[in-house]
């Protein structure tokens, strides 16, 4: 064979009928491949013309609403509730808060994150004239602050009557006095409504260490801190409802009767997205809540599932399902598979449910399994719009719990929803199973589908999410795709190529070969 000059490489690459690798198309044909899951497969490179930074990965979640970042976080007790839904509203995804409480109190956290202003503290400490100096000192204790707002009725919303200081404590011997007789009321405050810019630069000006925010009245609303100054950050992704430019907010509920109170109650506190939370989804009661929800909250977006196949997603998306949840399974916390021998392989699960879907315009979220920004990016190949994590974030200091040292490692507690704890847990105000999403939860036997568990500390979920996206927006970068969506047709245009893992390369794939090493995966 003559050797062909290199200025004929292109052209010559022409001749070749099929491009290298498989198509998703083919990859998925499950005559021959049965279902795969993430590390299955890998996506052959493409042609880099543009920096990652430039790669927008913004998506759909449901019908109406889009998003930045292509990130959910579960409806799960050890993973969602406000702090965390506000973190991931500010990256750009969203939140979805769970429903393992009495309906008040997620409501409560609904209305925390759409009432949540960037820099401003909602909710901070507040005490009354008529507490004392121990009282002060115990804040410090526990806190490590005490510039303390006082309030008449020692509570947010209250009429601002002075602060407490360091250095109003500073000498002061006894600790019984009462802090009427020492507390600043010599204020400076800003009207509530001021822009964060402003506020930071009365605080910056008036060299005091906080900052409280009145109404009209003079009443409290919230404070801001000179030790927050340089945090205080501008999040240009966040998820914001267009019209209100609050943060947007996501929880889910079940199928009961009693779910439809908790829905208006949810509604009633700002709430965008509700996910009917199930592991198997195809039911009738998903059918009748889906459609009572659009009768009477047209303004919810509603997300129904979870589904693993086209014929469940067909149920839904007929109901009229803004979006579906795809998985069953595939959670690091589940034994559905084991226990209910029900569920799918989840790269076949998201491929051919986001396939059907996409026909109806109805997005779909790969919930379960994501164990590393490569699965991320594995799951919008294979047609999802977003991927939902539970596992991946229930590290974050903002998830529910605390950590705890176990040889040496600093964890936290994740547990299933379908794990024999999770459902064990009663609803404060009826005293009935507060989460129903296994149709198992008020049974005299209750058949487990989830474990108990650990997660190392993973910092905080705004670093962390940001490493993320960043990591996704390399990906991309990697197969030449500019956007979600260009990466989403090119897939479909058969342009993103890929390849089988024998368990050989999956081997080859990880580290291998040495004898120790640290895995430090971002800086
Ligand atoms: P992960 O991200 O792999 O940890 O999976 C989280 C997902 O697992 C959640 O979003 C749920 O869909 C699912 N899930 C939560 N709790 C359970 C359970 O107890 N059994 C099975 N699946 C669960």
């Amino acid at each position: 064979m003559s050797v062909l000059d290199h200025t004929q490489a292109l052209s010559v690459l022409k001749e070749y009928k099929e491009r290298d690798g498989l198509s998703a198309e083919q990859l998925l044909d499950e005559q021959w491949s049965g279902g795969l899951t993430y590390n299955d497969f890998l996506i052959l490179p493409g042609y880099i013309d543009f920096p990652a930074h430039k790669v927008n990965l913004e998506s759909h979640i449901t019908k109406k609403i889009t998003v930045r970042t292509p990130f959910l976080s579960s409806p799960m007790d050890t993973v969602t509730e406000a702090d965390m839904a506000i973190s991931m509203a500010l990256l750009g995804g969203i939140g979805i808060i769970h429903h393992n409480c009495s309906a008040e109190e997620q409501a409560e956290m609904v209305r925390k994150v759409k009432k949540f202003e960037n820099g401003f503290i909602m909710d901070p400490i507040v005490l009354s004239p008529q507490h004392t100096v121990a009282d002060v000192k115990d804040v410090k204790e526990a806190h490590g602050f005490c510039g303390i707002p006082i309030t008449d009725t020692g509570k947010m919303k209250g009429k601002l009557v002075g602060i407490v200081t360091a250095r109003d404590i500073q000498f002061q011997s006894d600790d019984a006095s009462t802090l009427e007789s020492i507390m600043t009321t010599d204020l400076v405050v800003a009207k509530q409504g001021i822009t964060l810019a402003d506020a930071n630069r009365i605080l910056f000006t008036s060299k005091k260490g906080k900052l409280p925010i009145v109404d009209e009245a003079g009443c409290l609303v919230s404070l801001l801190a000179r030790s927050d100054l340089l945090k205080n950050q501008n999040y240009p992704l966040a998820s914001k409802s267009p019209s209100s430019k609050q943060l947007l907010a996501g929880a889910a509920i079940g199928t009961r009767e009693d779910d439809k109170e908790r829905l208006a109650l949810l509604a009633d506190a700002g709430l965008d997205v509700v996910i009917l939370d199930s592991s198997q989804g195809n039911s009738i009661y998903q059918v009748e809540m889906i459609k009572w929800i659009k009768a009477n909250f047209p303004q919810v977006e509603v997300i129904a599932g979870n589904v693993v196949t086209r014929e469940q997603a067909a149920t839904l998306i007929a109901a009229g399902a803004d979006g579906l949840r795809i998985g069953m399974g595939s959670g690091s916390i589940c034994i559905t598979q084991e226990v209910m021998a029900c569920g799918r392989p989840q790269a076949t699960a998201v491929f051919r449910v986001s396939e059907f879907a996409r026909r109806f315009g109805v997005p779909t979220i790969a919930d379960g399994g994501i164990g590393n920004v490569g699965h991320i990016v594995k799951a919008l190949a294979l047609g999802a719009s977003a991927v939902m994590m539970g596992g991946l974030l229930a590290g974050c200091e903002e998830t529910p719990g605390t950590y705890f040292f176990k040889d040496g490692v600093r964890l936290k507690r994740y547990r299933g929803m379908g794990s024999i704890d999770a459902m064990t847990k009663v609803n404060s105000k009826d005293g009935n199973a507060a989460t129903k999403r296994y149709f198992s939860e008020g049974d005299t036997v209750k058949v487990a589908q989830g474990v108990v568990g650990s997660v190392v500390d993973k910092g905080s979920a705004r670093s962390f999410l940001t490493y993320l996206i960043t990591g996704v927006q390399h990906s991309l970068q990697d197969i030449g795709c500019l956007s979600a969506d260009a990466f989403h047709k090119a897939v479909y245009d058969g342009q993103v190529r890929f390849e089988k893992r024998t368990a050989a390369a999956q081997l080859e794939g990880g580290v291998h070969g040495l004898h120790s090493y640290e895995k430090k995966l971002y800086a």
